[in-house]
């Protein structure tokens, strides 16, 4: 007999029967239905408080601390599964397992994983409530610290029932940190969860399935996030004729008052929110956030595409960023925040390296160890520590940042951390042309995930963890989009890349709000102005085309930004091709008569 710790606020009789049959197997001391109020909120963040897992912040309004357990820190990518009926549905980039092998293996785990927890159920809403671009999940877990930040990154509780009804459709998707406990025991204040073996993330994209077990943190526990939002919606999508992406959007507004939306996939940890959030240095210019990570895209009547962020706040790296790289940033979590494995100072306030000043005196590490700046051979905080902050409490936030609608997007950016060979900015020349560049997005790696090589690895559209199916079917659904409007009203593509470097190793470009100068440009381009002139791998703005006005960057290294590295390029080839070998006949003959076509520019 399932306890229900409250009462069940919904008629609808699938979901109820859903949440029962997993409570039988999980065998939770009780169910809790998230209603996600913020006395929800604030009941969970006290007794979690009062429990020694989470730290209240005496410095931060509203806000808590919480360290993981060492071992539990970012998402891991080799224990995440695109669980398809055929493995070549799941193809050569993700881990396939079959799902009749898969689910009885995780089943034996979730059998009674929950004793000694409550299983919370947590409604919540990709989108804004109601919209027909969002859609519904139900989370189920036994962690109250997934709970409260779903109440930040999503829209949770009693309004999304309503809209679910009694028979609406879900996306379902259980849960559990994979540490029951026995009779009497508590986890003491310690992060609970299972040893690598035991973590599954994994995805069942026929029956829009979401198990994960045994991880705690970010992508592997808030599910609507990466699982659901990008790996089960990239396979809706593709069923659909639209558009999941790993991209931020931005809202760019030039002196005159006329608006361009632009989205931007980037890699993990390559600046996507210093870029959704940049104030530019360039007067007059402004840029707003839509969405930092995340965008959902479909047509409109009127042939254009048109973006939803399905998030509501933003789950940030906090090493790095400070006032100077990321104003925004900081104002969202100067209050109501989440934060995850930062170091935490005498008086109550959080601090991380890259945060624009020294420790100010001895703190407690990101693994609750007593820190001195004048002794510390470690870092203070991990690498990957996270803020989870309200959208709402971003100063730069755009008022039509929830328009069920969406909106129209002019341009799309792909970039990565490229030290050498890929200039500041080019354009695409077709759709296709675009599409090559999305399916070439490749990046220096970073700490955001636990178990990559270091090197460049090549991460198509910033999807490479992300997408739930063949990656040569998803560059085949890219071209099919370009098919379904004409090229006046389809975006324009762009491959930007702040990271190059000198022969010597320095950055050439500043980046930061500095990137406005590049977003200027793009503009102009989108109505058809701003100087370019054409080169073997697309439009390239002349020497004169970005704006330098106030720039500290000489001309010679700007020269160098904006030329052509044919030599580079040509060393390029063989790594593409390396990389597009791996789609086999999946990979569309229009991505291969790209690149046959730019060896050719190239050789000329
Ligand atoms: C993220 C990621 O956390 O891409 O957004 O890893
Ligand atoms: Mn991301």
């Amino acid at each position: 007999m399932v306890k229900y710790l409250n009462e069940i606020p919904t008629k609808h009789a699938k979901l109820v029967a859903w949440v029962e049959e997993w409570a039988a197997i999980c065998k939770p001391e009780g169910v809790y239905w998230c209603d996600g109020s913020a006395a929800e909120y604030d009941r969970l963040a006290d007794e979690m408080v009062a429990s020694g897992l989470a730290t209240r912040l005496d410095k931060k309004p509203h806000s808590v601390l919480f360290r993981s357990d060492v071992s539990d820190v970012a998402r891991v990518e080799s224990r995440t599964y695109i669980a398809s009926e055929k493995q070549e549905d799941a193809g050569p980039t993700n881990n396939w397992i079959d799902p009749k092998e898969l689910k009885p293996i995780m089943l034996d785990l979730y059998n009674g994983c929950m004793k000694g927890r409550i299983m919370y159920v947590i409604p919540f809403s990709m989108g804004p409530v109601g919209s027909n671009i969002a859609k519904i999940g139900v989370e189920l877990t036994d962690s109250a610290y997934v709970v409260i930040n779903m109440h930040t990154m999503t829209r949770v509780g009693t309004k999304v029932l309503e809209v679910l009804g009694n028979d609406g459709e879900f996306v379902p998707c259980v849960h559990s940190v994979g540490k029951p406990l026995a009779e009497g025991e508590s986890d003491n204040g310690y992060w609970p969860c299972a040893p690598i073996e035991k973590k599954y993330i994994a995805h069942f994209p026929e029956t829009r399935e979401i198990w994960s077990f045994g991880s705690g943190y970010g992508g592997n526990a808030l599910l609507g996030k990466k699982c659901l939002a990008l790996r089960i919606a990239s396979a809706i999508a593709r069923d659909e004729g639209w558009l999941a992406e790993h991209m931020l959007i931005l809202k760019l507004t030039n002196p005159k008052g006329e608006v361009k939306y632009v989205t931007g996939a980037f890699p993990s940890a390559c600046g996507k929110t210093n870029l959704a959030m940049l104030i530019p240095t360039i007067p007059g210019w402004k840029v707003e956030t839509i969405g930092d990570d995340i965008a959902w895209m479909k047509f409109g009547k009127d042939g254009r595409l048109y973006a939803i962020n399905p998030e509501a706040g933003f789950f940030g790296v906090a090493p790095g960023t400070s006032m100077d790289s990321n104003k925004n940033a900081m104002m969202s979590a100067s209050k109501d925040t989440i934060f995850t494995n930062v170091a935490l100072t005498e008086d109550g306030d959080v601090w991380w390296e890259g945060i624009g000043y020294d420790a100010p005196g001895k703190l407690i590490d990101w693994k609750g160890n007593e820190w001195d700046p004048a002794t510390a051979t470690e870092k203070a905080a991990h690498p990957n520590a996270r803020f989870t902050a309200k959208a709402e409490n971003c100063p730069a936030i755009a008022p039509e940042w929830q328009d069920p609608a969406g909106v129209p997007i002019d341009a799309f950016l792909f970039g990565g951390r490229r030290p050498s060979t890929i200039p500041l900015v080019h354009q695409a020349m077709s759709w296709e042309h675009g599409v090559f560049m999305g399916s070439i997005v490749g990046s220096e790696v970073t700490a955001a995930t636990l178990d990559v090589k270091a090197g460049v690895r090549r991460d198509p559209f910033a999807m490479l963890p992300f997408c739930g199916y063949h990656m040569g079917d998803y560059f085949a659904h890219w071209l099919n989009i370009g098919k379904q409007s004409t090229a006046d009203k389809l975006p324009k593509v762009f491959y930007v890349n702040w990271f190059r470097k000198s022969a010597d190793g320095k950055w050439l470009w500043p980046g930061f709000g500095d990137n406005s100068r590049v977003l200027k440009w793009i503009f102009e381009r989108c109505n058809g102005e701003g100087k370019a002139v054409e080169t073997p791998i697309g439009y390239m703005p002349t020497v004169d085309a970005i704006d330098c006005e106030g720039l500290d960057v000489s001309a010679e290294d700007m020269a160098e930004l904006l030329s052509l590295d044919k030599e580079g390029w040509k060393n390029e080839f063989a790594s593409i091709k390396e990389h597009y070998a791996k789609f086999g006949d999946k990979l569309p003959a229009e991505l291969v008569e790209q690149l046959n076509a730019l060896e050719v520019r190239l050789n000329k």
